[in-house]
């Protein structure tokens, strides 16, 4: 059956042109501290569609892509429970590993991302994360390179989404009062 969802109005939060300018900013960085190196650029299903590819661009070191998935918890983030539900097809051991995710929030996927990563013989891992909401944290993790930090509210576009809908907004932005 066609589900129709009744989508709410997206208010402006972080516009596409500061996006842009802030991820230049960061290929620019991890280009610097990468020099010499090929890292292995991990992103982290779905909310990395947009990040990832903008990212990938703009770096100035050669590297090559693999991707993860995990189960969204969100509706019990009580449980806490992280599930893989997509492995790297390549395994990552001896590589400079770099995360790629579109929030950090409660810190309780990264922790077990950062985890499994680090027990397959990694040679070094680091977090790049376009958004992180500090105040959230219940999991003792950071990203070392970070695009905005931002407070604890609910956002959408660039990759990111409300119950599957808004991840092709180029922007980021809050979710609106329905209409009536
Ligand atoms: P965690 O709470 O740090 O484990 O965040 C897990 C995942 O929840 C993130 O990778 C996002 O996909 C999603 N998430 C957390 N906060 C938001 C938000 O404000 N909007 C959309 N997705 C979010």
């Amino acid at each position: 059956m066609n589900r129709k969802p009744r989508l709410r109005p997206v208010k402006t939060f972080i516009s596409a042109p500061r996006i842009r300018r802030r991820v230049d900013a960061l290929a620019a960085q991890i280009s610097r501290d990468y020099a010499g190196r090929q890292p292995l650029l991990v992103g982290v299903l779905k909310g990395c569609l947009l990040f990832l590819p903008d990212l990938l661009r703009g770096l100035k070191v050669p590297c090559t892509v693999d991707l993860m998935a995990v189960s969204s918890y969100r509706g019990d983030k009580s449980s806490g429970a992280v599930r893989l539900v997509l492995d790297l097809r390549e395994s990552p051991a001896g590589r400079d590993v770099i995360l790629v995710e579109d929030i950090v929030d409660t810190g309780l996927t990264l922790d077990y991302l950062k985890k499994s990563l680090a027990a397959r013989g990694v040679r070094s891992l680091r977090v790049c994360a376009l958004l992180d909401k500090p105040s959230c944290r219940r999991a003792p993790v950071e990203a070392d390179y970070i695009g905005f930090s931002i407070p604890d509210r609910f956002v959408v576009g660039y990759g990111m989404d409300h119950d599957e809908h808004y991840r092709g907004l180029p922007y980021i932005g809050t979710l609106q009062k329905e209409r009536s």
